[in-house]
C-alpha cells in the first residue's frame, strides 16, 4: 500500500471535540478501572513529541516525506492528549502540563541519553528506519486496539463518540508506519534480521518505558486479558506476520501473557 503524503497533509486536524459534551461525565462518570486506563493514554500521548526527538536523531530527518508526517503526526497525537484530558479533568483529576510535567521529571535521565543512544545506532546501519517504521506500526496497531477495547469495556456514549475519533486518526497513523515497513523490509534480509532481532529483544507495549510497571499491567489486564482482548492482540500478531520477514513474532499475544500475568 502507498501512503499519499499530500493527501494526510490535507486531511489532517486537530481533533474535532467541539460538540464534546464533557459535563456529561458529572452526571455519569466512568468507573476507576477507565480513568486509570485514560491516565496511561493521557501521558503516552503526550509523551510522542520525546518519541518525535528520539527519530528526529536519526537519518530519518533527511527525508521529507517523513518530517512532513511526523510534524502532523505529533501534532495529532498532543490533541488527543488534550482530549483525554479534559475527560480526566472532568473527574476532577489532574491533567495536561501538570501530568505530562511529572512523567518527564521521572525520566530525565533515561531522556538525556536515549537521544545520544539512538543516534550513535541508527548511524551504524542503513536499516535502521525500517526497525523504527516497524516499530511504530506495531506501536499504531496496538494503540488502536487499546481504544478499541477501552470503548467496548467502558461503553460511555461521550467516551465511545471521542474515542472513536481518536481511533480514526490512529488509523490514518497505521497506514504511514506499516506502509513505510512494507516498503523498507520487502526484499531486504538484512533489514528483515535487524528488524526481528530488534523487536523480539527489546520491544515492550506502548508506554512501558515511560510508565510504571503496575500501570502496564492494569492496562494488560483491563483491555486485552479477556476472549475478546486475546483474539485482537492475535489479530495485531498476524498483520506483522505479514511483513516481510516478521512471521511468528508473536509480540502482541507474549506481552499479553508477560503483563497479564
Ligand atoms: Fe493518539
Ligand atoms: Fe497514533
Amino acid at each position: 500500500m502507498k501512503f499519499d503524503i499530500d493527501a494526510y497533509k490535507k486531511r489532517t486536524a486537530r481533533l474535532d471535540d467541539g460538540d464534546i459534551d464533557y459535563d456529561a461525565f458529572a452526571d455519569q462518570p466512568l468507573d476507576s478501572a477507565t480513568l486509570r486506563t485514560l491516565r496511561y493514554m493521557h501521558d503516552v500521548e503526550h509523551h510522542t513529541v520525546c518519541y518525535m526527538r528520539d527519530l528526529l536523531v536519526t537519518p530519518a530527518h533527511n527525508d521529507p516525506e517523513m518530517t512532513t508526517f511526523l510534524t502532523f503526526w505529533a501534532f495529532e497525537e498532543f490533541w488527543h492528549g488534550e482530549a483525554i484530558g479534559k475527560v480526566l479533568a472532568a473527574h476532577g483529576e489532574p491533567s495536561g502540563r501538570v501530568r505530562v510535567a511529572a512523567v518527564r521529571t521521572r525520566h530525565k535521565l533515561r531522556d538525556a541519553v536515549a537521544p545520544i543512544a539512538t543516534m550513535i545506532t541508527s548511524s551504524m546501519t542503513d536499516n535502521f528506519g525500517a526497525v523504527h517504521m516497524t516499530w511504530g506500526a506495531v506501536n499504531e496497531w496496538l494503540t488502536q486496539a487499546g481504544y478499541s477495547r477501552l470503548r467496548a469495556r467502558a461503553n460511555h456514549p461521550v467516551l465511545n463518540t471521542l474515542l472513536e475519533r481518536i481511533m480514526k486518526q490512529e488509523g490514518r497513523h497505521i497506514d504511514f508506519y506499516s506502509s513505510q515497513a512494507e516498503r523498507r523490509l520487502a526484499g531486504n534480509r538484512a533489514a528483515q534480521r535487524l528488524t526481528r532481532m530488534a523487536l523480539g529483544r527489546f520491544w515492550a507495549p506502548v508506554g512501558a518505558t515511560i510508565m510504571p510497571r503496575s500501570e502496564v499491567v492494569h492496562l494488560a489486564n483491563y483491555l486485552f486479558a479477556d476472549d475478546e482482548g486475546r483474539e485482537i492482540a492475535a489479530r495485531i500478531d498476524r498483520r506483522i506476520d505479514r511483513l516481510p520477514g516478521l512471521s511468528g513474532l508473536g509480540l502482541i499475544s507474549n506481552a499479553v501473557e508477560r503483563y497479564a500475568a
